[in-house]
């Protein structure tokens, strides 16, 4: 069977987000479901995963996902006193490492919609000893329940292709940063040498289900991740859709071959 892997071009603008806006579709993976049941399909989705997402993302990632957060929080740049808004921040990576640079005056605020990853963010911050500057807020990304201008820095890590409307996700950031405000997003992309896509997507498809199916008991939620990483927007597209939406000075920073990417952009 003829497996189907990375959408070419025609194939992501066919789900850009206008297009799918006018037919009131969304995607989950490679399947298209109503645009209104999105949510719940991601919400389900990270239920499954909770409770051994630290752990798995490791195991997949042969620890590299710690080094990009690391490099993200690093090219951010973050000052004593920022205010950083984590969304999608799930059980607190980033959030984690931006309390340092922030110091004592500084607060990181965790907002995700899943209250299983927030309940595991919880317990794994307490026992840290910055705890006191890393707040949670349960909330969906295209709502922020917080005022214009509120942020010094706002940063998205891994979650922004599982939010229905990606736009309006990262109009939110925008309106919520201060002038001059800095967005990081962190994000899966694809690797740029043939070869090494090769093995990457071999890994993907065939050995990621199945340690999801030993370790966190579902092979679908892994076969998902594997799927929505092949259909999200390429960094170029990426960087179109932050200047779209009011973002300036996009720049793009590639890791592990293109495995994942750094964008940071500048409000106004
Ligand atoms: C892959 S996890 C990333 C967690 C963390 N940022 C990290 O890098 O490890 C994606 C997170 O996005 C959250 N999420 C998905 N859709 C969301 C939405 N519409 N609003 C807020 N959070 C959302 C999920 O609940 C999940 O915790």
């Amino acid at each position: 069977m003829k497996q189907k892997k990375w959408l070419d071009e025609y194939g992501r603008q066919s789900r850009s987000e206008d297009d799918q806006r006018s037919k009131k579709t969304a995607y989950f993976g490679y399947r298209k479901i109503p645009e209104d049941e999105k949510t719940q399909w991601v919400l389900r989705h990270f239920n499954t995963v909770a409770k051994r997402y630290d752990l798995m993302n490791t195991l997949l990632s042969f620890g590299i996902h710690h080094l990009w957060k690391r490099n993200a929080i690093r090219i951010m740049n973050l000052n004593p006193g920022d205010r950083v808004l984590d969304v999608c921040g799930g059980t607190g990576d980033l959030a984690i490492l931006a309390a340092g640079p922030v110091g004592r005056n500084g607060r990181v605020i965790i907002y995700d919609i899943n209250r299983a990853m927030i309940e595991a963010g919880v317990h794994k911050v307490a026992h840290l000893p910055l705890n006191e500057r890393i707040w949670f807020v349960q909330g969906d990304a295209e709502h922020v329940s917080f005022p214009d201008g509120y942020f010094d820095a706002a940063m998205v890590g891994f979650g922004i292709r599982n939010v229905t409307h990606m736009d309006q996700g990262f109009k939110e950031m925008g309106r919520v940063l201060k002038p001059g405000g800095k967005m990081m997003c962190l994000e899966f992309s694809k690797p740029t040498s043939p070869l090494f896509r090769w093995l990457y997507d071999i890994y993907s498809f065939h050995v990621m289900p199945v340690i999801g199916e030993v370790i966190a008991g579902s092979s679908k939620a892994y076969l998902h991740l594997t799927e929505s990483i092949r259909t999200f927007a390429m960094p170029n597209e990426l960087t179109a859709v932050l200047k779209q939406v009011g973002f300036s000075t996009v720049t793009e920073h590639k890791l592990t071959n293109g495995i994942a990417m750094i964008h940071l952009a500048l409000k106004g």
